[in-house]
């Protein structure tokens, strides 16, 4: 079997995006595609790490290393996550979960016919994360993202970091055209208790093994010799 530096190491990875359905046929969704989760978990396998992704509702070609799970909404993925995290290592939480869902969603197809007006009442999703991190257990790294617009992006990403209670955050600035979501390239800040590291933009390749590379940093800076 090949051996690798990540070696026995379990890495969850959440990638894409959820989706919140409204009625039998139609969603509230969003623009991620989940190429950013999928090349920090290929480049988790390449490390020779055993690595699961956790996938909402993502289109894009698999790798044999890697295993799979398929969900759809906010509710799906926090099943997904209970079950799968406790025996982790780490955790890379890149998926764009719905901050809202529906409330009440139609069992059948809504009907235009006699409506001028369609209001839908949303209620707050979980913040899955939040509550993950709150029952980690020593030994767990948790890596959160946070996809934020123009100024005050590193601000808002030191802030996600300690009221998540989160080793890391990977804050990308998503108004920028040509990264961020459903594009190849990112631009990333990694932020950490120790400090911060700007990656600039590149392909999403390269700023998941900056993504592990910190990973590495924080899981040999707090290892018990
Ligand atoms: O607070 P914000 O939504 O910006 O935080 C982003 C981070 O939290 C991401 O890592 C995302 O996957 C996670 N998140 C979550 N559950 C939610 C919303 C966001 O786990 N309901």
């Amino acid at each position: 079997t090949a051996t690798g530096p990540w070696d026995g190491l379990r890495v969850l990875v959440t990638a894409g995006g959820t989706r919140e359905p409204i009625d039998a046929v139609r969603f509230v969704g969003n623009r991620s595609s989940g190429r950013m989760g999928f090349a920090v978990a290929s480049a988790a396998a390449a490390l020779g790490a055993d690595v699961t992704v956790l996938a909402a509702n993502v289109a894009l070609g698999r790798d044999p290393r890697v295993t799979y799970v398929d969900v759809s909404s906010a509710a799906d993925l926090e099943a997904a996550c209970a079950e799968h995290f406790p025996g982790c290592h780490v955790l890379v939480m890149s998926a764009a979960v719905a901050d809202f869902r529906p409330v009440d969603p139609a069992e059948v197809k809504l009907k235009k016919t006699g409506r001028d007006e369609l209001t839908i009442t949303m209620e707050p999703t979980p913040d899955i994360l939040t509550g993950l991190a709150a029952g980690r257990r020593p030994g767990q790294t948790l890596v959160g993202f946070a996809a934020e617009t123009g100024e005050g992006a590193v601000a808002y990403g030191r802030d996600k970091l300690v009221r998540k209670r989160l080793d890391a955050v990977v804050v990308n600035d998503v108004a920028q055209a040509g990264i961020g979501f459903d594009t190849p390239d990112n631009e990333v800040t990694i932020v950490t208790a120790a400090g911060e590291e700007h990656v600039a933009r590149r392909g999403k390749d390269e700023v998941a093994a900056a993504i592990l590379r910190t990973v590495d940093a924080l899981r040999s800076a707090s290892a018990t010799p």
